[in-house]
């Protein structure tokens, strides 16, 4: 146990040093929405490759220069004069271990919680975990054969078992479990790679398989759909059309212009602290580096521009009542999708209108890589375009809120971790601290959502698109007194679709 060792080790200590630092120099003036600026200029940008292929640009038009502290964690993060070393020490307890992390990172380094988990370790939360909480947005409906097969009359499944095709490190558990929920959403098994078979309530392993499915969520999202969805392929691949294929005033690169704000900063700096050796990733989690590069690119459905319907479709529960991810998903998507449609439509009275914009029409060549399955080769149909751009939006929003805001996850112990050990039903020392200096380090204050970003309108149809943001802002202000009524309802509340608390795009 703990009782004698430091809770921040040497590194540690490093990393979050230079995160305060960081603070200071953000928190004196933190980008609001009047920092976003309209586009500059359409060119080719110059671009590294990162260890898994994916093209970054080095120059974004929304980044001053890099301070010294911002150069100083690329190198430290991954620095080997701090060699990874995982120490086995364990916390006295959770209550122990959520006093230590507030009173060493100190209040500024942990991040607001959205929600609060009095207790995310019960069979009740498993529940409120899969259908109000972070493991939602891998909810699926099994398929009737299935479904009339199962042993325990299981309906639903967040099933992170590919997760268990990862090496860990000495000293860990293998990643990777189902788990699995009758048609009351009852959790009635948790199907557990490492111990290699199906765990039930009265089993002496229950607690321990129900930590190593949260943990598998968590490792899961983290990297595949947040660090690799999100940042490395969506985020990306989409500023980097917009500021190469359109001009500084095209309709459609102004309309995204804040939702891509700093996008390109976030990827490079994730290519450069996260993703390679010894990062905070690498460190923090239980994976070998070659198995945690190759979980970076495993799939997620985040790496494609889906609808939410679509996303939602795919895994048979569009239709599912009663369920905070997807009832506040669609309100959020509604409004989106209104908001994009009304300024598409401003621009192209019709689908003809498209076919005469050579610019977008090699946006739309230059997004192959991240164009939902389903959309054509050429652009055709307006529909078509504003499904792609309130996709986007939405996964800047919305969904990057719900994967990046875990610290109602991470701080206690016992909720989530991101490397299992035998016997230990909770995250040791190491890996808590580091986890948590994860979200720190993302906690910086960034343009809001609700903000003001009329500056940024098109000098052309300026007072009907003027209108046409006037209507978004009274939907999502609307909206967050819908869902504070839906909270006040439900069993445990759901906010990663609040307007309130959202983020105008992926900029951390
Ligand atoms: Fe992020």
């Amino acid at each position: 146990v703990r009782t004698s060792g430091p809770v921040l080790d040497r590194y540690a200590s490093a990393v979050l040093a230079l995160i305060r630092k960081r603070y200071l120099e953000a928190d004196r003036s933190p980008p609001r929405a009047a920092n976003v600026g309209r586009p500059r200029e359409q060119r080719e940008l110059a671009k590294v490759t990162t260890v898994h292929g994916v093209r970054i640009p080095i120059e974004d038009e929304d980044w001053p220069d890099r301070t010294l502290a911002e150069k100083a964690i690329h190198l430290l993060f991954r620095s080997p004069f701090y060699p990874l070393q995982d120490e086995a020490a364990r916390w006295d307890g959770g209550d122990d271990a959520v006093r230590a992390l507030r009173d060493e990172l100190g209040a500024r380094a942990i991040p607001a919680m959205n929600v609060t988990w009095p207790d995310l370790t019960s069979d009740a939360a498993q529940s409120d975990l899969a259908f109000a909480g972070l493991a939602a947005l891998h909810l699926a409906r099994l398929n009737d054969d299935d479904a009339a097969r199962d042993p325990d009359g299981a309906r639903f499944v967040v099933d992170v078992r590919w997760l268990g095709d990862y090496e860990v490190r000495d000293g860990f558990e293998r990643l990777g479990a189902a788990a699995w929920f009758d048609e009351t959403r009852r959790l009635v098994r948790v199907s557990w790679c490492h111990g290699a078979r199906d765990v039930r309530v009265r089993d002496a392993s229950w607690e321990h398989v129900k930590y190593a499915w949260r943990a598998s969520v968590f490792v899961a999202i983290t990297v595949t759909d947040h660090l690799w969805g999100l940042h490395l392929r969506t985020g990306n691949e989409m500023v980097t059309a917009l500021r190469e294929q359109l001009s500084p005033e095209h309709p459609i690169r102004l309309l995204l212009k804040p939702f891509t704000y700093r996008t390109i900063s976030v990827a490079h700096r994730a290519a450069n602290t996260l993703v390679v050796e010894r990062g905070l990733p690498h460190r923090g989690f239980s994976l070998t580096y070659d198995a945690f590069k190759r979980l970076l690119v495993h799939g997620s459905p985040l790496a494609r521009l889906e609808t939410f319907p679509d996303l939602l479709a795919a895994r048979g529960v569009a239709d599912l009542a009663d369920f905070p991810w997807g009832d506040d998903g669609r309100a959020l998507w509604a409004i989106i999708h209104r908001y994009v449609g009304a300024n598409v439509g401003l621009h192209y009275p019709d689908d003809a209108a498209l076919a005469a914009d050579v610019e977008l029409q090699s946006l739309w060549r230059a997004l192959d890589p991240i164009r939902s399955a389903k959309t054509s080769a050429r652009l055709v149909h307006r529909s078509e375009l504003v499904d792609l751009a309130a996709s986007f939006v939405f996964y800047v929003t919305g969904l990057h809120e719900h994967v990046g805001s875990l610290c109602e996850y991470l701080l206690d112990p016992r909720s989530m971790g991101g490397r299992v050990r035998a016997g230990l039903d909770l995250c040791d020392v190491q890996g808590s601290v580091i986890q948590m200096l994860l979200m720190a380090g993302t906690s910086l204050r960034q343009p809001a959502l609700l903000e003001d970003y009329s500056h940024l309108l098109p000098r052309s149809h300026t007072s009907e698109a003027r209108t046409i943001l006037d209507t978004l802002q009274a939907d999502l202000r609307a909206l967050v007194l819908e869902i504070a009524r839906r909270n006040a309802l439900r069993r445990h509340p759901f906010r990663s679709f609040d307007p309130t608390v959202l983020e105008v795009s992926v900029s951390l």
